[in-house]
């Protein structure tokens, strides 16, 4: 029979491996999203430099479950219905396509936060103090990422209209 230790524990892992999918997906986003952004270059410039994190946090997760037992490259990372439905949101080419991504990202980030915030209490329940300082620093990069999206959503709409509006090219 399960202790109850044993059930955080594999409440914490299914979280780990579920943040470890869902930072993939983030990188399948971005990179969707950089590779095509033409005009708003502040946007471009900070998705990349996320981008960069999101490969920290990948590698913070892999120890993290390394150090649990679990084997990272066993992950089949299969899409989450959240991340999923997030990622066809924020798909490319349409004619508002940077607002459509704005608020998707928006969306994500704040999903990412969630999810650590919540990673942070299981690890504190389950007494598995090394993987919190791990897990604050990932938490803090998401809360700053959250924070960026929070500030430009004005700034990237009024450049959007102002855009089309004097028939420039607005979408990317
Ligand atoms: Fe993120």
């Amino acid at each position: 029979m399960a202790t109850a230790a044993d059930e955080v524990r594999e409440v914490f892992i299914d979280g780990l491996k579920n943040a470890h999918a869902l930072e993939n997906q983030a990188l399948a986003l971005m990179d969707r999203q950089i590779e095509h952004l033409a005009h708003y270059a502040e946007v471009a410039e900070r998705l990349r430099a996320h981008r960069g994190e999101t490969h920290t946090q990948i590698t913070r997760l892999n120890q993290i479950l390394e150090s649990l037992g679990e084997s990272p490259s066993a992950l089949k990372d299969a899409a989450l219905t959240m991340s999923g439905n997030m990622a066809a949101i924020a798909h490319g080419f349409a004619t508002d396509e940077i607002l459509k991504n704005s608020l998707a990202n928006f969306a994500f980030e704040n999903f990412e936060a969630a999810t650590y915030k919540a990673l942070i209490v299981m690890a504190e329940e389950g007494g598995f103090t090394t993987a919190i300082p791990l897990l604050q620093q990932t938490l803090q990069e998401e809360l700053a990422m959250v924070a960026f999206c929070d500030e430009i959503l004005p700034t990237v709409i009024r450049k959007y209209l102002y855009r089309k509006a004097s028939g420039g090219q607005a979408s990317h």
